[in-house]
């Protein structure tokens, strides 16, 4: 048993001392630095995929296991090219996570569609289930979110898409490395994004549109890509290709410097992955039997985890202080990075979703409420912390490691 008078908010000495930033992304090797510094020798503006761009999108899409990547300017940006490329409009309703970040849903609700929000599982994730609780004869299409690198069960929800005829779409942003029964997240879906702003893969800003449908390919250039890039992929025989030149009215390029440090961390993708899965384990390992936090992590027999944090499960009953105590007191010995987090979390209530008329003026009413007992259950008792995976990250694991053994063993009833 650890005093509590030993915790460095009681008057202790702090268990780890090291000065931040704690955690900064990617590791900025000689290598990345030159990856840039070419890059910027090389082209600062592309208008078509023969550099560096179309070098990320090839590698992005072997990456994933998927025929073809389309970038953009951001995962927000990708996602609305895919809410249009499936032709959802005004009048249809998608099935969205309400547990996520944001971005998973307000581009759809940009488009005034309707956006249905579905309960958690004990990951967080959506399932068939919490899926078919929301199904109505508008909903057309499900966005499924593999929340914190957890993915979501995905036999049973493409077999429910399947089922009611609805597009399946992934949000991948937390997941690059992530597979459920040996096959990749981000090719279950007719089409899948994953963010690559500071995720386990990252352009800085960025993200990336995968699809095995060469219409759907097509169709994503005309929402990010006009002119010289679309007149040259697409083929001069489809029903759009007269919208090749204009595109669909709006740019969302990635930057060429954003995707050569993607490039750059496609080639080091192994050790990158082999790095995080190591710190994984090794947290896992070391937490078996504390008494007051448990890895929320999906059983191995089922999935690999897509390494974007590792997710922690407070339980309020085996402690004598709250989950946000927990995270102070983390905090008070110096491990700043352990975090409940705040953006990602039921998005449900945001009035932006109540809007069906993307003109409507700003006068905001809140949706109706949506009964949530797994979002709650979940975001309540839910904490992160980094991954790392860089050399020189060893104190920072260990001192983490420690901090954690020590207020759980202080706090433990
Ligand atoms: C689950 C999820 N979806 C979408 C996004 C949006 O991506 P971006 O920030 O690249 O626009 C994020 C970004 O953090 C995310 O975490």
């Amino acid at each position: 048993m650890t005093a509590i008078s030993t915790l460095a908010a009681h008057g202790g000495t702090p268990a780890l001392d090291i000065p931040g930033p704690h955690y900064q992304w990617p590791a900025v090797t000689p290598g990345l630095e030159e990856a840039v510094r070419a890059q910027l020798h090389r082209s600062l503006s592309d208008r078509d995929a023969s550099g560096v761009i179309g070098e990320f999108e090839t590698a992005f899409a072997r990456f994933v296991g998927a025929p073809h990547a389309v970038s953009f300017a951001s995962g927000t940006a990708a996602i609305h090219a895919m809410s249009r490329v499936a032709g959802l409009r005004p009048g249809d309703a998608i099935i969205a996570p309400a547990y996520t970040f944001l971005a998973t849903a307000t581009p759809f609700a940009f488009d005034g569609i309707e956006v249905r929000f579905a309960d958690a599982d004990a990951f967080g994730n959506v399932t068939a289930a919490t899926l078919a609780g929301k199904l109505t004869p508008a909903v057309r299409a499900v966005i499924v979110t593999h929340m914190w690198g957890n993915p979501c069960p995905m036999d049973e929800i493409a077999d429910f898409c399947r089922a009611h005829d609805l597009l399946l779409l992934e949000d991948c942003s937390h997941a690059h490395f992530a597979s459920w029964h040996g096959r990749r997240v981000g090719t279950f879906g007719d089409m899948a994004v994953f963010s690559t702003n500071q995720k386990a893969i990252t352009t800085g800003e960025g993200g990336v549109l995968v699809t095995a449908c060469d219409r759907y390919r097509e169709l994503a250039l005309l929402y990010g890509h006009y002119n010289k890039r679309c007149q040259h992929e697409i083929d001069p025989a489809a029903e759009y290709y007269p919208y090749a030149f204009t595109g669909m009215g709006l740019k969302h390029r990635i930057t060429t410097l954003g995707a050569a440090i993607g490039v750059h961390q496609l080639a080091h993708a192994a050790d990158i992955e082999a790095r995080r899965r190591a710190v994984l384990t090794r947290y896992t390992t070391a937490l078996h039997g504390n008494p007051v936090i448990t890895p929320a992590i999906v059983p191995e027999t089922d999935s690999d985890h897509g390494l974007y944090v590792l997710g922690l499960r407070f339980h309020p009953e085996r402690a004598t202080v709250s989950r946000d105590e927990f995270v102070g007191l983390c905090h008070a010995e110096g491990a700043t990075e352990i975090d409940a987090p705040g953006s990602t979390r039921d998005i449900s209530p945001e009035p932006l979703f109540a809007r069906r008329d993307p003109f409507a003026p700003w006068t905001p009413t809140p949706p109706p409420p949506t009964d949530l007992p797994g979002v709650a259950a979940f975001a309540g008792t839910f904490l992160k912390l980094p991954l790392w995976g860089y050399d020189g990250d060893e104190p920072l694991v260990a001192g983490y490691l420690e901090v954690l053994a020590k207020v759980s063993a202080a706090v433990a009833r």
